[in-house]
């Protein structure tokens, strides 16, 4: 199941909104015969993959070990069981269920006279498929947050003075984890504050005003979303996808732009922002990155990571518990989840 899942890393950023999967097949003497994954939307899915590279003579009686239930129905692509019942396999090993209700994979292949095993490694398979099991059990995006901050949680100095928090090596595990989510917002703010490439395929920009110009360096590359408030004239520029969003108060609705994201496609996002956008993406988030440094400003003055509003008890904190931590040569990485 270990290798099932590292196969299914292969897949990483490619298969939305399909899950990450992997597979290994063994023949009836238990030795390893083929491997396979699901490379990206739209191709074979990890059990086909590597069932094609093999005949069903080399497979009868042997056992697949996938971290995700087959699937028992049509998709872009023919029931994984139909094929796995055809190869005469006798042994299922899997990770997790599907939580798409659609699949019914285990009683299919029990049907078919084939002994399964559910459950094996089964945290780590979650884990690996956090985003696909919100997408199928709550119809929304997933939603993770990367800040930087020193250790006292101050992101810039009270003059902006940010660059650089952390070092280079914590700086490209930032760049690296951009890959692993559909798109990365981030706010106007942030965009005239820096002016920063944020490279990604797709990227959303909170501009509530229209403040920025299109020549600004995020706009140089990958595909742009802008939200901007619903009343003001649509701007013509056709590089860009503007969109109309409704305003809360004096801000724009982020309810509504994380529902309309995930209407557009996009299954998982990651916020880049400054305290006061990442703050008000707390109530949202299932996930922080927090990369923290060994610097420690000490001024009151400096601005915090997540701001936005006022509280007197502990208890009405917003409680995450850590996940992992991350060594680098200067800095660590707290990852957090809800
Ligand atoms: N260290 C890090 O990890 C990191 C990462 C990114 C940025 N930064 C730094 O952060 C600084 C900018 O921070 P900032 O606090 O000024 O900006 P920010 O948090 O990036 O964005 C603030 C803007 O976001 C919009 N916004 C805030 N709350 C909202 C809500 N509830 N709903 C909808 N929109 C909301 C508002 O835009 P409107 O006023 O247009 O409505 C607000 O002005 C920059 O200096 C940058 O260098 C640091």
């Amino acid at each position: 199941m270990n290798m099932c899942l590292d196969l299914a890393l292969k897949g990483e950023g490619k298969t939305s909104p399909n899950p990450l999967v992997g597979c290994v097949v063994l023949n009836k003497d238990g030795e390893i015969i083929s491997t396979g994954y699901h490379a990206k939307a739209g191709e074979n899915h990890s059990e086909r993959d590597a069932l094609l590279k093999i005949t069903p003579e080399a497979a009868r009686g042997g056992t697949l070990i996938v971290n995700l239930e087959p699937c028992s129905h049509w998709g872009k692509t023919p029931p994984c069981t139909d094929l796995i019942i055809e190869y005469g396999i006798k042994n299922v090993v899997i990770g997790m269920k599907d939580p798409n209700p659609k699949v019914d994979g285990i009683s299919v292949l029990k049907k078919a006279g084939i002994d399964v095993a559910v459950g094996v490694l089964e945290d780590k398979c979650r884990e690996l498929n956090e985003v696909f099991i919100v997408n199928q059990t709550e119809n929304r995006t997933f939603v993770a947050l990367k800040t930087a901050t020193t250790l006292d949680g101050k992101i810039s100095t009270s003059t902006g003075s940010s660059k650089w928090i952390t070092s280079e090596d914590a700086r490209l595990e930032g760049k690296r984890l951009r890959a692993k989510y559909d798109a990365i917002l981030t706010s106007s703010s942030t965009v005239k504050a820096d002016n920063p490439q944020m490279q990604h395929r797709k990227k959303i920009i909170l501009d509530r005003n229209l403040i920025l110009s299109a020549d600004l360096e995020i706009f140089k590359q990958g595909e742009c979303l802008v939200y901007y408030d619903e009343k003001l004239p649509s701007p013509a520029n056709s590089a860009i996808t503007y969109i109309k969003a409704p305003v809360k108060g004096d801000k724009l609705d982020i309810e509504f732009i994380l529902k309309d994201i995930y209407k557009r496609g996009i299954m998982s996002v990651l916020v880049e922002a400054g305290g006061c956008l990442s703050g008000s993406f707390l109530p949202y988030c299932d996930k922080i990155y927090n990369f923290i440094a060994p610097k420690i400003l000490g001024d009151e003055n400096g601005k915090n990571s997540f701001v936005g509003r006022n509280i007197s008890d502990i208890k009405d904190s917003y409680n995450f518990h850590f996940t992992d931590v991350k060594r680098f040569e200067k800095d660590i990485l707290c990852i957090l989840k809800k």
